[in-house]
């Protein structure tokens, strides 16, 4: 079996060579033909550790080719997997524009049976509208079978992730269409989970939102922390070692950010509110989310007296590690209210740069982290890049003005910092 990527975003691309991985050709279709033109020439447009690799060992196997031009690469493949972008609507309802394009093309340009499998993040009963979009824009009727396929992948560790899944969530009614998925995947050891197409749209979205909600239950107990003197971290490990809990997603820190997680949970709200039902936890999750960085900022400024006239070395701008990703990330909703109280900023982060539009004189990205740091008078850490962890400290005191560090992801320890002279401030760990 052939398969079609339509969308070469992030998803698009790791699904893409994932599949080569595992032994099938595979062609990667998208209407922006610079993005084409790059991969084809095997550089990536966004940082993954691995991928490179794989996109040149593909390339040069001839197991992945791009295209620019849908008509043959849907002709020539039987499988289609989606894996467009569904943004954020004003409303926070998820938009199926890029969807709704994929299906008309499909529809328009199909000879012949297709199972097309969607990975992108829809919302419930979005395969039924797929259905209706791709025969609405058939000439002639040709039979294929829809599928819901989400995919759970993570920034910065997503090769281990779609390699080795927790499990493989198909949603669909034909159990032909559901065998052929389950080909495609053969090779990998992970369990299926076969169920109905809504409900696979809405694991999807559940898994992100209960992630999510575990993140803002923990920081929002750090604030508890803080204020009766214990650490959050401890308090974690405690709960952690409980196996209904568990140790993941229980990391205190200045909140979530992403592509996901925020775009996510309001999808999902407004997909019950158009049920006429409510998830009033996760409005929570969110108002916690939103205030984290509002909290936190205020915890800094009273510490420093002050923002006016501070000079202040930020420390990673993507909203995790191991990306160059930056939407929704911390750092930028904290420099843009730094700039605003009037501190000086240096920039740092291993490979993310600051968005085009965000300018000022009193902000500027260095390529080391001693130039960020020197003659600063605070450190504020906004993600937890390993570079980070394992800096000599010893030696960046010595560089700064003053000694002030607010770990925004508790990656420092607070002992040792102490032990240096620091005066240091995780989150939840008074
Ligand atoms: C997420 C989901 O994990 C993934 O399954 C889905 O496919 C896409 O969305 P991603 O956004 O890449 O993946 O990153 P993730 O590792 O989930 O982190 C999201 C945000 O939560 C980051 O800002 C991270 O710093 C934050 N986070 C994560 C915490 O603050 N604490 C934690 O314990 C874990």
């Amino acid at each position: 079996m052939n398969i079609l990527i339509m969308g070469l975003g992030y998803v698009g691309v790791t699904t893409g060579l994932v599949f080569a991985e595992l032994g099938w050709k595979v062609t990667g279709y998208d209407p922006d033909r610079q993005k084409v033109e790059s991969l084809s020439q095997g550089a990536l447009t966004f940082y993954e550790p691995g991928l490179d690799t794989l996109l040149d060992k593909h390339l040069a196997a001839g197991n992945i080719r791009f295209t620019a031009k849908p008509g043959i690469a849907i002709r020539e493949n039987r499988v289609i997997f989606l894996c467009v972008g569904t943004p954020s609507n004003e409303d926070g309802s998820a938009n199926l524009q890029y969807i709704r394009q994929a299906a008309e093309n499909i529809g328009k340009l199909m000879r012949e049976y297709k199972l097309i499998a969607v990975k992108s993040t829809v919302p419930v009963e979005t395969n039924q509208k797929l259905a209706q979009w791709i025969q609405a824009a058939q000439p002639s009727p040709v039979s294929f079978d829809l599928v819901s396929n989400p995919e759970f992948l993570r920034e910065g560790s997503a090769l281990q992730d779609a390699l080795h899944p927790d499990r493989i969530i198909i949603g669909g009614h034909n159990s032909l269409a559901i065998k052929q998925m389950k080909a495609l995947y053969a090779q990998l050891n992970s369990p299926y989970f076969i169920t109905e197409p809504k409900t696979a749209e809405l694991i999807k979205y559940a898994s992100n939102a209960f992630l999510a909600t575990k993140i803002s239950y923990v920081n929002e107990l750090a604030r508890l922390c803080d204020k009766i003197g214990v650490n959050i971290s401890d308090v974690t490990e405690g709960m952690g070692m409980d196996r209904r809990i568990g140790h993941h997603f229980l990391k205190a820190g200045i909140g979530y950010g992403g592509s996901c997680f925020p775009k996510d949970i309001h999808a999902l709200l407004h997909m019950a509110s158009e049920y006429e039902t409510s998830l009033s936890i996760l409005e929570q999750v969110n108002q916690v989310n939103q205030t984290q960085i509002p909290h936190f900022i205020g915890i800094w400024e009273h510490k420093l007296s002050s923002f006016f006239g501070k000079k202040v070395a930020i420390l990673g701008i993507s909203f995790k590690p191991e990306t160059d990703d930056i939407r929704e990330a911390p750092s930028i909703a904290i420099m843009k209210t730094l700039l605003d109280k009037e501190a000086e900023l240096k920039v740092h982060d291993p490979i993310a740069k600051l968005p085009a539009g965000m300018q000022s004189e009193r902000l500027q990205q260095v390529n080391t982290l001693e130039e960020a740091v020197y003659g600063c008078d605070a450190v504020i850490l906004c993600s937890e890049w390993e570079q980070y962890r394992a800096a000599d400290w010893a030696r960046l005191k010595t560089l700064m003005s003053g000694c002030t560090v607010f770990d925004g992801r508790n990656v420092l320890d607070g002992n040792r910092m102490a032990e240096l002279g620091y005066f240091y401030h995780g989150t939840g760990n008074h």
